[in-house]
């Protein structure tokens, strides 16, 4: 599978009167090997950048970029394609028009990543191309702050993977009484056993652990309420059920193994 757009790694391959309506630079707090494996994450869109994107389903990917529907109906698509080791496109298309061409060029400067992303939109009249293109920088400030805080936290767990891991078998949580206060109050209850960290929560009543990490891209699980038995990843929107750790529709993919709570007075 390769682009459907002909000449896809081209600036403007279908001829439009295409203007560069603004520019948006700006230095990432990550790798650029981070960066890359946001770019062709089309699964965080609707999730990561819910306030951006809502019905995003695939159409086809590969190691090229990707291609997914952005509308229930699919009238209208985006394709993602990577044009160089240091630079991708996405056009958005509606009924087979395309509508965007908008350009990001990537510079590693080692722990971080140089960005130049330049927004080409057809037949924007002179006295338009200035709000246009001040609404597009608006949204990409927003996208890119919630990639970049996305990033550093996938960054953060994965150096964590490489720390000592103790062989403790038993944790001292602390006065019940207090750990109650906290989960009353609103407070994340969390804990490192065996190198992975967990979080405490009641459940009817019963006190429960359950991996603070997701399986998948290493989300952020500790936060989240649990909901009908389980919680849901806000990265690409897995949903665990808690007490087995499982999802509960078919997936191989699982929670670590959360140890058994309980109270010693
Ligand atoms: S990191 Fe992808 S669903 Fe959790
Ligand atoms: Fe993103």
């Amino acid at each position: 599978m390769t682009a459907q757009q002909p000449n896809a790694e081209s600036l403007n391959p279908n001829g439009l009167n295409l203007v560069l309506v603004s520019t948006y630079e700006r230095l990432i707090g990550a790798t650029i090997e981070r960066v890359w494996e946001n770019v062709l994450d089309w699964e965080h869109l609707p999730w990561l950048h819910h306030t951006s994107f809502s019905d995003i389903t695939l159409d086809q990917g590969g190691d090229w970029g990707w291609r997914t529907w952005s509308s229930p109906d699919k009238s209208s698509h985006i394709e993602l394609v990577v044009a160089s080791k240091t630079s991708y496109v996405a056009r958005s298309f509606q009924l087979g028009k395309q509508v965007s061409e908008i350009w990001t060029y990537l510079n590693d400067r080692d722990s971080n990543t140089a960005i130049r992303v330049e927004f080409w939109l057809p037949d924007i009249d002179a006295d338009r191309r200035q709000a246009v293109g001040d609404l597009m920088i608006g949204l990409y400030t927003t996208l890119w702050n919630e990639d970049e805080a996305m990033m550093q936290e996938r960054q953060r767990r994965l150096d964590e993977k490489l720390q000592a891991v103790s062989s403790a078998t038993e944790l001292d949580l602390g006065k019940p009484e207090d750990i109650e206060a906290a989960v009353a109050a609103g407070q994340k209850v969390s804990f490192y056993f065996r190198g992975r960290e967990f979080c405490l929560k009641k459940l009817d009543g019963q006190w429960l652990a359950h991996a603070a990490v997701c399986p998948h891209l290493l989300g952020p699980l500790g936060d989240i309420p649990v909901t009908d038995g389980t919680v849901t990843c806000p990265w690409h929107g897995y949903r665990f059920d808690v007490q087995s750790g499982r999802l509960p529709f078919s997936g191989s993919r699982q929670l670590s193994t959360a140890p058994r709570t309980g109270i010693v007075r």
